[in-house]
């Protein structure tokens, strides 16, 4: 029997401004419960002027590397749709930052929100080839929308980083997957805007097209039964959107729908998501960090995770706690992650979300903002120049 493969390692970073709905709300005139309850949002992370994915991303890693070291990482996979060049890959910003060796491979990849979960399953197939190697996979996004658009309510930002190895102290990532392709435009930014487009209603009916389409490749495919997890992760663009799912998924197999099994398949998964919005590629992960800092012990209990990217993508996996994995948790940190952001009153975050990098080749600083421990302190000559603080 060939050894486990999946998570060994899991860290989490986000912004230094956080947007609390309250102050959305009072300025477009929104009745707040629409956010707290409609949507399940009570905050939103806002990047300061000098981060980006870049930053996010090295932060969320550095901690692992600091626990791990790095002579084993042969391959860094950055997922994203908040993609910053055309051309080179995040990733290799990250690795220059974190000081990793130089026989490496770095890529990006990108399907929306569904990537990470693509990096993931790529790690794994790399560490089947070679089980001696580490690959690290980073999720790191930024979620925009226009000012005053519909989608404005659920943006947000943060970078989850995974250590992927045989024999992981986390949880083990199982085969099989479901997986479900449809071609619809339910949510896309094209190459010339620094905001996406959406059309919500039928985001989330594609997202529910998707949680049906997987869990039907799933089970022919043999995996768990339902009343087999212990909980679900969900993809979260925001966090009403795992109860929709969820309750979809249970109606698709005729089962109960009552509000306290739903809760207890999800709440534990929300925390995060509900205080930092959507994520994008990170948020299923920062579901499963937020539940296994909260549950009790669930080892050999299989989790659920649903991932989504629009467009549309999806898989659907069991991902299974190993024994100790509690010992190997950042709980502390990842909560000190999110109590750290600076609140933003409305002006002040209008401020940072209208604020645009210049495009036309000189020399730029980036007001010091952030005081995470890396910064995009500017432009020159279409370079980006990152520093470590
Ligand atoms: N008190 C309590 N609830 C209230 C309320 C109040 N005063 N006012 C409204 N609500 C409820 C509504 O009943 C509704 O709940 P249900 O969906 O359960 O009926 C909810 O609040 C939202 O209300 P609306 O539908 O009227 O809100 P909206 O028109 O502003 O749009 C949205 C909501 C479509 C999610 C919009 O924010 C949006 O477009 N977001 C971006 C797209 C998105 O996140 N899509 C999700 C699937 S796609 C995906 O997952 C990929 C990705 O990451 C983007």
């Amino acid at each position: 029997m060939p050894d486990p493969l999946g998570i060994h390692d899991l860290s989490f970073a986000t912004t230094e401004y956080v947007l609390p709905h309250t102050a959305l709300a009072a300025h477009n005139g929104t009745d707040v419960a629409k956010y707290h309850i409609g949507i399940g949002q009570e905050s939103m992370s806002v990047p300061a002027a000098d981060e980006d994915i870049v930053t996010m991303a090295a932060a969320a890693a550095a901690p692992i590397i600091t626990r791990h070291g790095s002579s084993q990482i042969r391959t860094v996979v950055l997922a994203t749709e908040s993609s910053i060049d055309q051309a080179k890959s995040a990733g290799v910003w990250v690795h220059s930052l974190l000081g990793l060796p130089s026989a490496t491979r770095v890529v990006e990849l990108k399907q929306a929100c569904y990537g990470a979960t693509a990096a993931l399953q790529f790690a794994i197939g790399l560490i089947r080839r070679d089980p001696t190697q580490h690959v690290l996979v980073i999720a790191s996004d930024i979620s925009k929308y226009d000012a005053d658009s519909p989608g404005e309510a659920t943006q947000g930002a943060a970078a989850v980083a995974m250590l992927v190895s045989t024999n992981p102290a986390l949880a083990t990532i199982e085969d099989p997957s479901g997986l479900f392709t449809a071609d619809v435009m339910d949510f896309w930014r094209p190459n010339y805007r620094d905001t996406a487009l959406v059309d919500g209603q039928e985001s989330i009916n594609a997202y529910l097209q998707a949680v049906e389409g997987t869990w039907k490749d799933y089970t022919e495919q043999g995996g768990h039964k339902l009343d087999e997890f212990a909980a679900f992760c969900y993809h979260q663009p925001f966090t009403k959107m795992a109860y929709k799912a969820h309750r979809h998924l249970l109606n698709y197999n005729e089962r109960d729908t009552d509000k306290h099994t739903i809760e207890q398949a999800l709440a534990q998964t929300t925390t995060y998501n509900n205080v930092v919005g959507n994520s994008y590629t990170a948020s299923v992960y920062l579901a499963l960090a937020a539940l296994l800092d909260q549950a009790d012990d669930l080892t050999g209990r299989p989790i659920g995770l649903f991932s989504y990217g629009s467009g549309s993508v999806a898989e659907f996996f069991a991902a299974t706690p190993t024994p100790g994995y509690r010992h190997h948790l950042r709980t502390q940190a990842n909560r000190d992650a999110i109590t750290r952001r600076t609140p933003l009153d409305y002006p002040a975050y209008l401020a940072l979300h209208e604020h645009t990098l210049p495009t036309d080749g000189g020399n730029h600083h980036t007001p010091t903002q952030t005081t995470g421990p890396y910064r995009l302190s500017g432009l020159n000559n279409h370079k980006r120049i990152y520093e470590t603080r």
